[in-house]
Order: C-alpha cells, then sequence, then structure tokens
C-alpha cells in the first residue's frame, strides 16, 4: 500500500510514520506537511532515510499540489492528521483553525475522489462531543454521544467530520473516523501541557495552572493511538466512527505534580494562573466499540507511560530547545506573560 499522512512532521502523524514504517514495512508511506510551527522536519530525521519514506512539503488547502502528490503517488489511502491543534491559540485567532481543519479536510477528501475512490481515515477528537460534569463519573462519551462543541478549535475538528460523513453518504467515499482522547509520549509540542510543564519544571520556572486544576483529560499514549488507527485503516468497518482512550482518567494538578515528583522538583513551582476560556471540565471516552469489533485495548499504563515520556523530554533536549528558542518565546509572553 502507498499512505498518503498529512500533517506527519507533527506530534501524533510522527510517531504514527514510524509506527507503519516499523509494523509494515513494505508499505509505502508519503508525509505531506507544510510545516508550519507545529511541524518540524528533524523529527523526522530517521524515516528520511528509509526509503519507503517521502516527505513533501504541501499545504493540505493548497488543491493543485494535493492534486500533484495524488497523480505522481497513486495512493492506496490517506490517513488525515493536519490540522491547526492548540485550543489556547485557537481561542486567539480561529481563522486559519477553519482553514485547515475544516477547508483542508475537503481538498483531501475531493483527491480521494478524483483518484479513484481511495480510502480515507480522519483523525478527530474526542473534544467534538464537549465536555463532561465532574459529578458524574458514570458518564463517558460513546461514538452516538451528540457533538457539542466549546472551542473554536473542536467546533472546526467538528465540522470536518459532518463533512466526512456527507462525503460518505453523498458520495459513497471510502471513509472513517476515529476521536480520540489527549495524547501524550515523544515529539509533543511544548505548548501543550505535559511537555509544557516538563521543560518549565526543568527550567525550575512556574507551572502555570489553569483555574483550579481540577479539569479532567482521559491520558492516552501515542503509541496506543496509532496501534489504533492501523486498525481502524486496516480492519475497520466503513462509514464507522471509532472512540480511542484508554479509562485513564486524571486531574490536571495530579499529573502537573506527578512531573515535579518524576524530576525531582518542588511542588512550590505550582502556580495557578486565570482560566482558558470556555474551559472544558472532563473528557472521558467510551472504547467499547473498538474493542469489541477489533480487539483494541491500550498497551501502555499510565505511569509507565509517563515515566518513558519525561525520560525522551530528558534525552532529547536538543528536539524541543531548538522549538523554545524561536517563536515559541513570543508565544509564551503573550499567553502567560500577565496571565
Ligand atoms: P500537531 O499540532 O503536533 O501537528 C500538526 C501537524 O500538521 C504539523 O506538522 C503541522 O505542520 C501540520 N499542518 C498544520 N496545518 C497544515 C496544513 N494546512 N497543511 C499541511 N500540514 C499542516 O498536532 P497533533 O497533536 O499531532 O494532532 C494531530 C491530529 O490529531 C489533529 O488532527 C488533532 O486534531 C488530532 N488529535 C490530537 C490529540 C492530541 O492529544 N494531541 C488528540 C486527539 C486528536
Ligand atoms: P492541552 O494540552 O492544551 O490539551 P486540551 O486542551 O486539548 O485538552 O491542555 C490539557 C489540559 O491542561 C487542559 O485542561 C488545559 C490545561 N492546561 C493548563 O492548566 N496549563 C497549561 O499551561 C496548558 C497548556 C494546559
Amino acid at each position: 500500500m502507498t499512505i498518503i499522512v498529512t500533517g506527519g512532521a507533527g506530534f501524533i502523524g510522527s510517531n504514527f510514520i514510524y509506527y507503519q514504517l516499523r509494523e509494515h514495512k513494505d508499505d509505502r508511506i508519503v508525509c505531506v506537511d507544510s510545516l508550519t510551527y507545529a511541524g518540524n522536519l528533524s523529527t523526522l530525521a530517521q524515516a528520511m532515510k528509509n526509503p519507503g519514506f517521502r516527505f513533501v512539503r504541501a499545504d493540505i488547502t493548497d488543491r493543485e499540489a494535493i492534486y500533484r502528490v495524488f497523480e505522481e503517488e497513486k495512493p492506496d489511502a490517506v490517513v488525515n492528521f493536519a490540522a491547526e491543534s492548540h485550543v489556547d491559540r485557537s481561542i486567539e485567532s480561529p481563522e486559519v483553525f477553519l482553514r485547515t481543519n475544516i477547508l483542508g479536510t475537503e481538498v483531501m477528501m475531493d483527491a480521494c475522489r478524483k483518484y479513484g475512490n481511495v480510502r480515507y481515515h480522519q483523525v478527530s477528537t474526542d473534544e467534538v462531543y464537549g465536555d463532561l460534569p465532574l459529578d458524574r463519573p458514570d458518564l463517558l462519551f460513546t461514538e452516538t454521544t451528540p457533538i457539542h462543541t466549546s472551542s473554536p478549535y473542536s467546533a472546526s475538528k467538528a465540522s470536518a467530520d459532518l463533512l466526512v460523513g456527507a462525503y460518505y453518504r453523498t458520495y459513497g467515499l471510502p471513509v472513517t473516523i476515529s476521536r480520540c482522547s489527549n495524547n501524550y509520549g515523544p515529539y509533543h509540542f511544548p505548548e501543550k501541557l505535559i511537555p509544557l510543564m516538563i521543560i518549565n519544571a526543568l527550567h525550575d520556572k512556574p507551572l502555570p495552572v489553569y483555574g483550579t486544576g481540577e479539569n479532567v483529560r482521559d491520558w492516552l499514549y501515542v503509541e496506543d493511538h496509532c496501534a489504533a488507527i492501523d486498525l481502524v485503516l486496516r480492519k475497520g468497518r466503513i462509514g464507522e466512527v471509532y472512540n480511542i482512550g484508554g479509562h485513564n482518567e486524571m486531574k490536571n494538578i495530579d499529573i502537573v505534580k506527578l512531573i515535579c515528583k518524576a524530576l525531582g522538583k518542588s511542588e512550590s513551582l505550582i502556580t495557578y494562573v486565570s482560566d482558558r476560556k470556555g474551559h472544558d471540565m472532563r473528557y472521558a471516552i467510551d472504547p467499547t466499540k473498538i474493542h469489541n469489533e477489533l480487539g483494541w485495548l491500550p498497551a501502555t499504563k499510565f505511569s509507565d507511560g509517563l515515566q518513558k515520556t519525561v525520560e525522551w523530554y530528558l534525552e532529547n533536549r536538543e528536539w524541543w530547545e531548538t522549538i523554545i528558542s524561536g517563536e515559541y518565546k513570543n508565544y509564551y509572553e503573550r499567553m502567560y506573560g500577565n496571565r
């Protein structure tokens, strides 16, 4: 198979590419990424040495460039990771989220229609379901939970999901959608909770916890997410949505404390800052469908995954030091300077 992986220079896409190159050695992987602030070619340095891998710098909203890649590569499948992915940035400026996350999805699916009804997988998020209350631990998101979004980011991802459903129903495009909970692991961009806290703690800088820190996320090690997408792509039922999550709900504050402990840093670094606007309280996925239909279960316990992640950031300083010395400095000042 030849698989186009969009957004493969980002966090989950790059982990997926390494998973594919390891698990499916006969497949060809073509990464299409425009290298926004969140994309890093250095992340793909090892993949570049593999003859079964090609990198194309292109924007998924650039129809001409995308059609050219399809003409050259004649792909059998597309996995669309490319997106603007950070909620805080979407609150600051929504427009690029609508462009990439919605129009980019449209262009990729149009290409799939034009070049032989190519198999299409949309990487979506549990955030399309909105949030759950803290006092109802019995409630979980299932695939039939109504879409109910909070942020411009989640609204753009939900719009894309609806469009994917429309392409299935209207044109018969062979699609699947997966909706995953929060990921963590290697190559996670330093603006997100876990890497931000690891890097700040290493510098003895304040650890900015939004609001009360009581918000709950359902954390999954990135490799488990990659394994799940791989199964959905190869064995999932066409036209279906699959939730992906590992029953691992954690409060933000508890995660930050675990990171302090893992690095031998004092919890006095923790600083409560003003809350995110529209901040979702709790996410929790019910993964029964993917377990029953495809036999998927997460393989990594949170304590092991967090330890591996902390070690990865300790061993790969060059990767994140390059990032935080660039445009990220301005972002950090804008977001946290007067918070
Ligand atoms: P990321 O921000 O780390 O990476 C996004 C990648 O997409 C970057 O390499 C960037 O350069 C590329 N990109 C952005 N706009 C592009 C465009 N217009 N054309 C081509 N490339 C473009 O994101 P991530 O955390 O790896 O998330 C990947 C996907 O998974 C997203 O669709 C996101 O919504 C979804 N998701 C993420 C999480 C999570 O916890 N991170 C959880 C569930 C779902
Ligand atoms: P994040 O990693 O941005 O993922 P998402 O918003 O998609 O869940 O944030 C995870 C949680 O951590 C979320 O509740 C917001 C919170 N958070 C902080 O408290 N401080 C921070 O500096 C960041 C980046 C996030």
